[in-house]
């Protein structure tokens, strides 16, 4: 089982490439300088600031690109809890009029929002936009035991009757929340991180399994088995590959679940319900397995019939709840990338081996049937054409 274990090796290895670092590369204009800075894990955002201890005074500024042009961007301190309601916010966006603004918001629900003094003291607060970026600047006074603060941060796409209008609801949005310490400039994320990080693995080890080994085990069963030399190493290649797909990929299976259980409020019905499709007839497979009649028994052309059938549908419906899943977890545009440029490859592989075999098949058709026109061939004329 070399060739899976190394393409798992390969995967996991691009899925641990780190992000770049964001904070690093920003300057700000009228020679703003903080003492530290920190990429937040998400909405491509980060914080940057200075905190004078002596007088609790905090200098920022917050970094973010809005959800769509004509959007907003926010961060906030909550001082009462570690989500949104009763986040003291600053908000940039633009008003009617079309100029840039940043303003005060004391958040207390999802109910449309209107500037308002918070708990802080905020002076030299200010937006600029530029290069697809917002940036809020502002200085706070925080109270004197402040030094571990809640952090909540969000974008949004747009702007109705003058104020910021509510942020979409992915996962990135819902878990754009965490502590960061003023003092050693550790930021650290609330549960949510943990969720995304149990998103992150149902994704890769269902991409993995239903949606790479799955395929190339059909590929190992219907390809190789026309050469009759590899009989019957094709019989435990495939075995082989859809087992170990089936195993991974009911581990995936069984992660979004509990990501589904835990997730109140979102539901994401039509990716849940081809999930448990998907895991019930690979399941059927596995059984039918057992069932499996003799090469020349009478029911193994129907056995067969029910194998494809059900095999293929699982890897269709599979390809299928990848691409809802890229769609509900919206990762980096990359990975679909790199998802579709696997499948593409084992496409055209799959086309070019059909091809190579049917070119085979009919050659040696031909021929036998030239045998059978000298009188020597017997019966053989009639190939049968390809079984899997
Ligand atoms: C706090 O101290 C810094 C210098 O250390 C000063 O620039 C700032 O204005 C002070 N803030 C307040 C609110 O006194
Ligand atoms: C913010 O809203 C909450 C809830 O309505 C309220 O209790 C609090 O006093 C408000 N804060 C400010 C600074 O107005």
């Amino acid at each position: 089982m070399a060739s899976p274990s190394l393409l798992l090796v390969v995967l996991v290895s691009i899925f641990a490439v780190s992000e770049a670092q964001v904070c690093s590369s920003v300057a700000f204009s009228k020679n703003r300088l903080y003492a530290a800075c920190s990429a937040l894990p998400h909405l491509s955002s980060s914080i940057h600031w200075t905190f004078d201890r002596a007088n609790t005074t905090l200098s920022l500024a917050f970094v973010a690109p809005p959800a769509a042009s004509g959007g907003w961007i926010a961060w906030a301190i909550n001082p009462t809890s570690t989500r949104m309601a009763g986040s003291q916010s600053l908000i940039a966006y633009r008003q009617s009029d079309g100029s840039l603004t940043a303003k005060t918001f004391n958040v207390t629900g999802y109910a449309p929002i209107k500037p308002s003094p918070i708990d802080f003291e905020v002076w030299d607060l200010e937006a600029e936009e530029s290069g697809g970026v917002m940036r809020i600047f502002a200085k706070m006074k925080l109270r004197k035991d402040m030094t571990v603060i809640n952090q909540v941060w969000q974008v949004g796409a747009s702007v109705t009757n003058g104020v910021p209008y509510k942020h979409a609801f992915q996962p990135e949005n819902l878990a754009s929340m965490g502590s960061l310490n003023l003092i050693n400039g550790i930021s650290s994320s609330t549960g949510s991180d943990s969720t995304l990080k149990k998103r992150n693995i149902h994704g890769v080890l269902n991409a993995i399994s239903w949606g790479i080994l799955l395929p190339i085990g059909v590929i190992m069963a219907r390809y190789l088995k026309p050469f009759g030399a590899a009989d019957p190493a094709w019989f435990y290649l495939h075995v082989g590959f859809q087992l170990s797909g089936y195993i991974i990929g009911v581990a995936g299976w069984a992660t979004g679940l509990n990501l589904g259980n835990k997730s109140k409020g979102v539901t994401y019905s039509i990716h849940r319900s081809i999930g448990i499709a998907i895991f019930s007839l690979a399941t059927l497979q596995i059984f039918a397995l057992f069932l499996r009649p003799n090469k020349d028994h009478k029911y193994r052309f129907y056995w067969n019939i029910y194998h494809h059938s059900v095999g293929y549908s699982v890897i269709v419906l599979g390809i299928i709840n990848i691409f809802k899943g890229f769609h509900i977890l919206n990762p980096h545009q990359w990975w679909k990338n790199a998802y579709i440029i696997v499948i593409s490859v084992l496409g055209a592989i799959a086309v070019l081996l059909e091809i190579i075999t049917w070119i085979i098949v009919l050659r040696r058709k031909s021929v036998k049937s030239s045998k059978l026109y000298d009188g020597s061939g017997g019966r053989q004329g009639v190939q049968q054409p390809l079984h899997v």
